[in-house]
């Protein structure tokens, strides 16, 4: 039986500031085989590791990402807003997680954040950037604009990709193959467990977020999930090593 994928939301985003380094490394250490996080494009084009469009929230600083470049961005603080040992932790390139995790096996759900802000490009130097790293294997792309991952199965047919919403979507095991998608990353309510069963006949995997109860995790486990996004890779590995899933 394959692995359930145990993907860190944001990185170990319970127990460090999220989409940062140390939220990344920490995942690792809870026993993550996956990190899930979300990437926006900076003015100079680069590939950032930010949840918001907007700064203000994890850095303080005023305005979108898209209108500073990374070298602006770089001396953010996006550590401290969670706690002052986390102070100077550093918004994140893609290629500093990739760099990571492309020794470990470790799954890297990266999530385009596009639904605001267009980022022309953006799925062409996301999956540049995989190559770059040789890590085609283990990525999954996903977000909640689906043309854009239309988009990217006509840049990489190969690429894995995975659609993001919210609620009923109805047979979206049928949707996926409409898409080319090969995952269903639903959230964790739009999720009954005869559907798993019928996306599976289909050749779809589900992969909910976010998923923090652990009487959750189980009965996603029990319905056959392909992997489970968590704030809480710790709780989740405890229990697939319980149940030796
Ligand atoms: O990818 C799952 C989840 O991250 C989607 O929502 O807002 O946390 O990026 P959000
Ligand atoms: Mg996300």
């Amino acid at each position: 039986m394959t692995p359930i994928i145990n993907f860190a939301h944001r990185g170990a985003s319970a127990a460090c500031p999220e989409n940062t380094m140390a939220a990344f490394e920490k995942a690792l250490a809870l026993g993550a085989t996956g990190i899930e996080t979300d990437v926006q494009m900076t003015k100079d084009g680069k590939l950032v590791l930010i949840h918001d469009e907007t700064l203000k929230r994890t850095t303080g600083a005023e305005g979108l990402v898209k209108d500073y470049t990374y070298a602006e961005l770089s001396g953010l603080d996006a550590g401290s807003w969670f706690g002052e040992a986390f102070r100077g932790e550093k918004l994140p390139l893609l290629d500093e997680l990739l760099e990571l995790t492309s020794s470990t096996g470790t799954v890297v759900n990266i999530e385009l954040k596009n639904g605001v802000v267009p980022y022309a490009g953006l799925e062409q130097q996301v999956i540049e950037t995989v190559h770059r790293f040789k890590m085609s294997g283990q990525v999954v792309i996903s977000s909640f604009n689906h043309f854009s991952l239309a988009a990217c199965k006509q840049i990489d047919a190969e690429i894995r990709t995975g659609i993001l919403y919210m609620e009923g979507l109805y047979n979206p095991w049928d949707y996926a193959q409409t898409v080319k998608a090969d995952a269903l990353h639903a959230y964790r309510l739009a999720v009954r467990p005869e559907w798993v069963a019928e996306a599976r006949a289909h050749g779809i995997v589900y992969h909910p977020f976010t998923v923090n109860s652990e009487e959750e995790m189980k009965a996603l486990i029990d319905a056959g999930v392909a992997g489970i996004i968590t704030d809480h890779p710790d709780v989740l590995a405890g229990l697939l090593q319980a149940k030796g899933v």
